[in-house]
């Protein structure tokens, strides 16, 4: 899978060096490249910002640099100004061509499945918003060029995009084949069943004395699993219990 990032803090993507990811990067299964925002600007203060129209608190990020760093990873020879009619049909999306994935907390809620999904995809580009946001004609000249989704991490506003991406790259790029070495780690996880996974425990068989499950340790395969499958569905009630069917 190739993956673009645009940010105006590429140092936040070191992390993806390491671990799982930084191998599969190593291994040729994840092509990732991140774009400075800035380096598509023209002016001496690099600047990607300015006051909103229509006044109000706060900076919108700047269309022109976006539309540079987009023509660029979507590889547009030169970009077609005039698609963008106020009476031009929503753009249709590509099947199988980038999908372009813009973190807001106004976007529809990442989720297991989500993750699932994109991690099908040949190339995804993450575009990193920061101050009040980013000029809307972005996501409009972005939908004209490639499938574009918000995607946001959840009801909590945070400063940007950037800690959201890393948190979707992470999930979606264990799922691609042959990032995990186990691939059945995969499939008892929470989120994956529609339940949150069942408590596990490892030697010693007492800890300061906390005891394991006695019917983990006695070796009845049939009663293991019947335990994890009572323990998700206790702890999803317990926990979540917007994730079960309405009884
Ligand atoms: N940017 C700011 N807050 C966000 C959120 N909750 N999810 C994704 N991107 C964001």
């Amino acid at each position: 899978m190739r993956i673009d990032i645009v940010t105006i803090f590429p140092e936040y993507f070191g992390a993806l060096d390491v671990s799982l990811l930084g191998r599969a990067r190593e291994d040729g299964i994840l092509d990732v490249n991140v774009h400075d925002l800035r380096a598509f600007t023209h002016d001496r203060h690099r600047t990607v910002d300015d006051k909103p129209y229509g006044g109000g608190a706060g900076m919108v990020m700047k269309p022109e640099p976006w539309g540079e760093a987009l023509d660029a990873v979507l590889e547009v020879d030169a970009p077609v100004v005039d698609v963008l009619t106020v009476d031009a049909p929503p753009a249709e999306p590509v099947e199988g061509g980038p999908i372009v994935i813009f973190p807001s907390p106004a976007g529809e809620v990442f989720t297991q499945a989500m993750a699932r999904e994109l991690s099908g995809a040949e190339h995804l580009v993450f575009g990193c918003g920061r101050y009040e946001g980013i000029d809307q004609r972005v996501f409009e000249y972005a939908g004209s060029r490639a499938s574009v989704r918000l995607v946001s991490l959840g009801d909590y506003v945070l400063n940007g995009g950037e800690v959201a991406v890393m948190a979707m790259i992470e999930a979606i790029g264990r799922l691609i084949p042959g990032v995990i070495g186990n691939p059945e780690s995969l499939v008892e996880e929470s989120h994956e069943d529609g339940l949150l996974e069942y408590p596990s425990y490892t030697k010693p068989a007492e800890w300061r004395g906390l005891a394991v499950p006695p019917v983990l340790m006695g070796g009845n395969h049939g009663a293991i699993a019947a335990w994890r499958h009572a323990a998700q569905l206790e702890r999803t009630r317990r926990v979540r219990p917007d994730l079960l069917p309405p009884a």
